[in-house]
């Protein structure tokens, strides 16, 4: 189905730390006309509203923000859910799985009742099964429900290498794959600098090493556990991916991101939601980028998989 940006209008349900950091970053985003806020505490999403706009004159987007409810969604191109629970001191992400899964199918049918037929993005975690969560009970095809995956993983990989070899994150093509949470994993035959491979740095004049590379992947896995142990939240980093996600699906960018995306044996599992290299467009996810995996990163893939897999089993059915 042809799903192509019309209004240019964004509903947001969650207007916590999380959704209304991604909502700040969107003032500085010019194409963007009109951003709806909704929260089950309504007084919430006005005072967030009235906050927010106070601030237009001196931004450069010229959007509406309103505060609303779900019949909003109905002429939306995109709805962005982050309502849910947040990651307490020292708890994973998976462990969220069930007071999530109930927010976020009764979000996801409300959004299908106002009749939406545009992008759903999720990042209410575990985001890979709350996108599946929301992919069962919004009604849409697989494609228009995207997940924030590990874009922030990636993120946060690239700025590490960045920061180690003093070479610019956007010369790092460097992916976190598989969950947004422990079992990610770093494919890096798939990692460039430019045009030299990363691994050609091992040993070189910058003293790199195979441990190295171990250490700024645990870094990037531990990295939320750090930053709630310090601050009891996270939410600058995943504000600033969601936007990032969203300038691509509105400007039709068709950028390699690593969204959470719906697998057809492209890795070799099926019928759940994974961080996996992915083009992103208008139309949501246009195609899975296969990379050809190495024995232990397909293992590491299955692992993660699987481990997915189970806890909506476990969970879920
Ligand atoms: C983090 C949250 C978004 O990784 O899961 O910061």
């Amino acid at each position: 189905m042809e799903v192509k940006i019309r209004k240019r209008k964004i509903v947001l349900v969650g207007t916590g730390f999380v959704g209304m950091s991604f909502a700040y970053s969107l003032l500085s985003e010019k194409g963007i006309n009109e951003l709806v806020l909704i929260d089950m505490n309504k007084d919430k999403a006005i005072g967030e509203q009235m906050d927010l706009s106070d601030g237009l004159p001196y931004a450069d987007s010229k959007m509406t923000i309103k505060a609303g409810d779900y019949e909003e969604c109905a002429d939306a191109d995109i709805v962005v859910i982050t309502a849910g629970a947040a990651q307490k001191p020292g708890q994973t992400r998976l462990e969220l799985v069930g007071i999530n899964a109930r927010i976020t199918k009764d979000v996801a049918t409300q959004v299908r009742m106002s009749g939406f037929s545009g992008i759903l993005v999720v990042a209410s975690n575990p985001v890979d099964i709350m996108t599946y969560v929301a992919y069962r009970a919004s009604g849409l095809p697989k494609e228009q429900v995207i997940g924030s995956g590990t874009i922030l993983d990636t993120a946060r990989l690239r700025y590490n290498i960045s920061k180690r070899l003093g070479i610019a994150p956007s010369n790092v093509h460097a992916y976190i794959m598989g969950e947004h949470g422990d079992s990610s994993f770093v494919p890096w035959i798939h990692c460039y600098l430019g045009c030299k491979h990363l691994l050609e740095y091992i040993d070189e004049e910058d003293n790199l090493t195979l441990e190295d590379l171990q250490n700024i992947y645990l870094e990037v896995r531990n990295a939320a556990y750090e930053i709630i142990d310090r601050k009891k939240a996270t939410y600058y980093g995943i504000g600033l991916a969601l936007k990032r996600l969203i300038s691509c699906l509105l400007n039709d960018e068709k950028a390699i991101l690593t969204v959470s995306t719906y697998q057809n044996n492209e890795y070799g599992r099926e019928g759940y939601y994974i961080g996996t290299p992915a083009v992103v467009g208008s139309n949501g996810v246009e195609k899975i980028i296969k990379l050809p995996l190495n024995e232990m990163d397909q293992n590491k893939f299955n692992h993660s998989f699987d481990t997915l897999k189970q806890t909506i089993e476990e969970n879920l059915q």
